[in-house]
């Protein structure tokens, strides 16, 4: 009998773009492979679930993807290789420092007569500047991957397909799984073709269990990697015990706990051995640090202890 996660697959067509993303996976993966690079995929953002096939409405979540944005460019500055699985429109690295009017507002625009110029206000250069050259850099060197998903089911297709193109890695692939995915949905067999009418009254709305991929993931797509998960909660008190219960269930390397509303200064390492937490202190956080600076310094040192100890 198949299972959940199989049925899944094949009861939802994948995205129209499908086959271009996993080309380009392909390709990139192939690339940094035969260089001898490591690679983290990160998923960023949150999963929407459609109500009618052509979709007006949609279930969604708060999730704006900052932690995968941010997390992309430290990941970047330790030399990985990054695959950017994220959320549409959800903050994206080096861009996320010029949301909204933030941008416009570092700009002059300088009309002489025909020719129009724009430039970086002088006071802002030393903003701008930086983030800049990482950008350049890491696209220049090729080293970044912008793959992005809008439903749930989209997300599940370009999981499996970076999987499938991750395992050649082997211990060299680290999998951070940042994404807010969505734990319910309605199946596409169960959704309404056209927009749900307000005519009728108001729908009764049954959303299914969303099958859970953490098990395939770690036991079947890529056995070899060292695979990083997240548990959100807003109860502290259950925080430690979900997110062991997950660990143990999956059998990955680590899961990072987080609270809803302190996720920006606060997060529980859980891994087989302990836990411990990383805090940032109000002034740390006035003074620029994030958080995923330290997130990722330390998976990377839990992740050449990996590479190191499966060397044979
Ligand atoms: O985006 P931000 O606003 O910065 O917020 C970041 C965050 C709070 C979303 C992030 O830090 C976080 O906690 N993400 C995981 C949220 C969560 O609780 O996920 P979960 O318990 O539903 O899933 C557990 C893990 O499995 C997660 O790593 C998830 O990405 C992954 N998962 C879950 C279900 C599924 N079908 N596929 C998955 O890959």
């Amino acid at each position: 009998m198949a299972s959940h996660w199989e049925e899944f697959y094949s009861t939802h067509l994948p995205p129209t773009d499908f086959e271009d993303n996993r080309k380009l996976l392909k390709e990139f993966c192939e690339r940094h492979n035969k260089a001898g690079q490591r690679v983290v995929l990160i998923t960023s953002g949150g999963t929407t679930v459609p109500l009618e096939h052509n979709t007006v409405r949609f279930v969604d979540n708060f999730s704006a993807g900052t932690r995968g944005a941010a997390s992309a460019e430290y990941f970047l500055e330790h030399g990985y290789a990054v695959i950017f699985l994220h959320r549409l429109k959800s903050l994206e690295p080096f861009t996320r420092h010029f949301t909204g009017q933030k941008f416009m507002d570092m700009l002059e625009l300088h009309e002489r007569g025909p020719s129009t110029t724009i430039t970086v206000k002088p006071d802002c250069v030393d903003i701008v500047a930086p983030i800049l050259a990482r950008y350049k850099a890491a696209q220049e060197a090729g080293r970044i991957l912008y793959v992005t998903f809008t439903t749930v089911s989209d997300y599940f297709w370009l999981l499996r397909a970076s999987c499938e193109c991750l395992a050649q890695f082997e211990t060299k692939a680290l999998l951070y799984l940042a994404a807010a995915v969505s734990d319910f949905y309605i199946p596409s067999s169960e959704l309404p073709t056209h927009k749900i009418q307000s005519g009728a009254g108001a729908p009764t709305i049954s959303l299914q269990l969303v099958p859970k991929l953490l098990a395939p993931l770690v036991s079947l797509w890529v056995p070899h990697a060292y695979v990083v998960s997240f548990k959100l909660e807003t109860d502290e008190s259950i925080l430690i015990t979900k997110a062991r219960d997950s660990m143990n269930k999956y059998k990955h390397k680590l899961v990072i706990g987080n609270i809803l509303q302190t996720r920006r200064n606060r997060v529980v390492f859980v891994t087989p051995e302990n836990n411990y937490e990383i805090v940032l202190t109000r002034e740390q956080l006035l003074s620029g640090m994030e958080i995923e600076d330290t997130i990722v310094s330390n998976i990377i040192e839990s992740h050449t202890e990996f590479i190191a100890q499966h060397k044979y």
